[in-house]
């Protein structure tokens, strides 16, 4: 099995994903860490630990406390996932006792003792990944992948008409990332917004009749009402969950390799990501900084792939 640690700001999708990386066989999970933005880190650090608790990886699992503040902005947050990030779940503390280290240590940590084997999954804002590469940016040579949900590279954004919710939280941080020279995979809303989840797709989990499933579908019904109450939709969006598809087969999605610039500034392209592919990178009429970026190259998934509910 290949070794994993998941950075999450649970938030009812991340406990989705949570549920998903869980269910595949080719993860081990080293350490569940959490990062604010859906809600502030302490309630996100109390989600994490009571999920890994309520799936049952609380004694296995380390769950560490991350970064408690976006590095230039306050912190946003909302009540999409519900005042508490799970909706109206009521899941009780793990028994397990607080781990002291935090979450950025603890990707460094690992990064050793995995060298070049390493996968890490961001499903929230990019402020534990930004705090491990401020301290060490060896570090974005020692991870074998990143993978992380966020942005919207050709497609309009979900918080602001160009900004998606992750980057937008911490844009700086989000930029240090595309920039370090990790090796990236950005999974957006170009490939997210075609991860419909439905209301029968919430009942076919349910189904499966475990602990575990009920758990994840009476979260993700929490999600779906609240897609109703915000956006009027029908149906919400699988945005967590399918980085961890794009983290275990590249062809959940279709990924092209460029460039990714984030707009930091406090204009109208705050947390907007731009994304330059390399046929675009050889276009004269790039300026000089923007074309020394183009050398730091990731992987944006561009458009959808396989989906992650198979056809029964
Ligand atoms: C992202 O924002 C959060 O609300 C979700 O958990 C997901 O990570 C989608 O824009
Ligand atoms: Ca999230």
């Amino acid at each position: 099995r290949r070794p994993l640690v998941l950075d999450s700001d649970p938030g009812l999708d991340d406990a989705a994903a949570l549920h998903y990386l869980l269910a595949r066989p080719e993860w081990e999970l080293l350490a569940y860490t959490a990062v604010g933005g859906n809600v502030p880190v302490d309630l996100t650090f109390r989600n994490a630990r009571a999920l890994a608790a309520a799936f049952g990886i609380d004694h296995d699992v380390p769950v560490y406390r991350g970064a408690g503040r976006p590095i230039s902005r306050v912190p946003i947050g909302g009540d999409f996932h519900g005042a508490s990030g799970l909706g109206s779940a009521e899941l009780p503390d793990s028994a397990v006792p607080e781990q002291q280290s935090l979450a950025p240590l603890e990707l460094l940590r690992l990064s050793h003792v995995y060298e070049n084997e390493l996968t890490v999954v961001a499903t929230g804002p990019l402020t534990n990944i930004a705090a491990a590469l401020i301290l060490d940016p060896e570090f974005a040579r020692r991870v074998a992948h990143l993978v992380f949900m966020g942005g919207a590279a050709l497609v309009p954004g979900n918080i602001t008409s160009v900004a998606e919710f992750n980057i937008w939280a911490d844009p700086d941080a989000a930029d240090l990332v595309v920039a370090s020279g990790i090796p990236y995979t950005m999974v957006g809303l170009d490939v997210t917004h075609h991860a419909p989840l439905t209301a029968d797709d919430v009942a076919k989990i349910d189904a499966a009749g475990t602990d575990h499933a009920r758990l994840t579908a009476a979260l993700l019904r929490d999600y779906l009402n609240a897609y109703l109450t915000f956006t009027g939709r029908d149906h919400g969006f699988l945005h967590d969950p399918l980085a961890i598809g794009v983290a275990s087969d590249e062809s959940f999605a279709e990924v092209r390799t460029g460039c990714v610039v984030v707009g930091t500034d406090l204009g109208l392209h705050r947390g907007q990501t731009v994304f330059i592919p390399d046929d675009a990178a050889q276009t004269p009429f790039l300026t000089e900084a923007t074309r020394a970026r183009t050398a730091v190259k990731g992987n944006v998934a561009v458009a959808p792939g396989r989906s992650l509910f198979p056809a029964d």
